[in-house]
């Protein structure tokens, strides 16, 4: 197992190439299994979750194919994805307890080969996470789902049907799943109080280059009409905001000026937003976003998790490291997800000041974070420790960086361009 060295203190300046969304990419690829032709994805970022669904689509009959690098500068990844026939649609519980976008698969089956057998992805890091609004939209889209030995077991033996399915809370997963569903089920569906994540935007463009009939993404009411079959397409993944806001988080921890290439202000606005009122200048420039903090110390800013445009849950482990070493206090409150607070007792570790009351951390700032050793328990809680330990004095050993693995392409690599000490190192070294 690998573990990360940071010895802190240093300012990052230069540039950062924003890889492609893993979030995007993860749901487009299980799209792949809604049509016989090839559907040919760029810019597709070099990580640990894309392999796990690369490997639970390959045994459903899905091949794919690694292609070449055609104008993609920044070193995205093509991928080639064609289902001609699906020959197992079972989704294991060996990679679904890995991964919960696996679940994704769950409506493209469905939709193609009127039934799936997936698995239930059980508890994670962050908190219960049910799958439930997943099963009841299909439910109403005529499927008959029934849960037996920890799967789901889902038939829709005369195809599935258009339906007006309203959410009781805004779920991302859910939405894309119901959305992939109805691409190809008979009739109109509406997804009412649906998610307006970008990712949910950029697979209903890619849905929509496969010869769907995908309206109203990014807004709260969706409608798809559906199409008899789907076709092959070239689609270039949009790039990820939550590796854009990390690094924009820790180029303000740090102070410095950073390029990063290819991120988009529109998806990072509410962060945008959070940083300026931080005390860090974030503008646009010709390739992406310029991030700088040149003097000046961070000033605490309360911040309250929101489904998009709010501010992301996913970016909030590394915005509390930040309000660690902040001027004054800042409540971060979670409204996503229970129980994602586990960074606080390793922040801790590093001198931070944090309270945490349900669901509310009061962070109050500190002088300077030390080094210490500390572990990764989740993605985000990870990469959060990453940013403490850049602003840390001393050395920061954090172990069990699998999980950073999940969600950063050449995280070391990234930062040491931009002046960062960080090395990774075995385990044992
Ligand atoms: C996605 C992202 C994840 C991000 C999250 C919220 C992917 C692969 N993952 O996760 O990184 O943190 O959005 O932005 O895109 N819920 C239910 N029942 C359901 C589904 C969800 O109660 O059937 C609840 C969840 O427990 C959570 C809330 O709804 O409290 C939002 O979850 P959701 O938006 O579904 O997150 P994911 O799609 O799993």
């Amino acid at each position: 197992m690998d573990k990360i060295i940071i010895r802190g203190g240093k300012s990052l300046s230069g540039v950062i190439p924003i890889s492609g969304a893993k979030n995007a990419a993860l749901p487009i690829m299980a799209a792949s299994i809604l049509t016989d032709q090839t559907l040919a994805l760029s810019n597709v970022p070099h990580l640990a979750d894309i392999t796990t669904m690369a490997n639970l689509l390959r045994p459903m009959g899905v091949e794919i194919g690694v292609g070449a690098r055609v104008n993609d500068p920044h070193g995205g990844h093509v991928l080639e994805l064609t289902a001609r026939e699906i020959s197992d649609t079972t989704a294991p519980y060996d990679l679904v307890r890995k991964m919960r976008a696996s679940v994704f698969v769950l409506g493209p089956l469905l939709a193609r080969c009127r039934e799936a057998k997936v698995s239930l992805p059980g508890g994670c890091a962050i908190g219960a996470r049910p799958v439930d609004l997943h099963c009841h939209g299909l439910e109403q889209m005529g499927a008959e789902i029934d849960l037996d030995g920890g799967y789901i077991n889902a038939k829709a033996p005369g195809g599935l049907h258009g339906a007006k399915i309203v959410f009781p809370k805004v779920s991302v997963g859910a939405t894309e799943n119901l959305m992939m569903a109805a691409t190809l089920a008979k009739g109109e569906t509406q997804l009412i109080n649906a998610a307006a994540e970008p990712e949910v935007v950029d697979l209903a463009n890619c849905l929509n280059a496969m010869g769907a009939d995908v309206e109203g993404a990014g807004t709260n009411i969706i409608t798809i009409h559906g199409k008899p079959s789907l076709h092959g397409a070239s689609y270039r993944i949009i790039p990820d905001r939550i590796e854009t806001g990390t690094y924009a988080i820790a180029v303000a921890v740090t102070g410095g000026r950073v390029e990063l290439i290819g991120a988009r202000l529109d998806h990072i606005s509410s962060l945008a937003e959070t940083l300026g009122r931080a005390g860090v200048d974030v503008t646009e420039t010709s390739e992406g976003l310029m991030i700088s903090r040149m003097n000046g110390h961070i000033k605490g800013v309360d911040i309250m998790t929101e489904p998009f445009p709010g501010f992301p849950t996913d970016l909030q482990a590394q915005a509390m490291s930040l309000m660690t070493v902040a001027e004054g206090a800042a409540m971060i409150t979670e409204t996503i997800f229970e129980n994602r607070f586990m960074h606080v007792p390793e922040l801790a570790r590093m001198g931070a000041n944090i309270t945490v009351h349900h669901g509310s951390a009061l962070v109050r700032g500190v002088d300077r974070l030390r080094g210490a050793p500390v572990m990764a328990t989740d993605l985000r809680a990870s990469v959060s420790l990453v940013v403490a330990a850049l602003a840390a004095e001393g050395e920061t050993t954090i172990s069990r960086v699998y999980h950073l693995d999940r969600g950063y392409e050449r995280l070391e690599e990234k930062l040491a361009a931009c002046g960062a000490d960080i090395k990774r190192a075995r385990e044992s070294d």
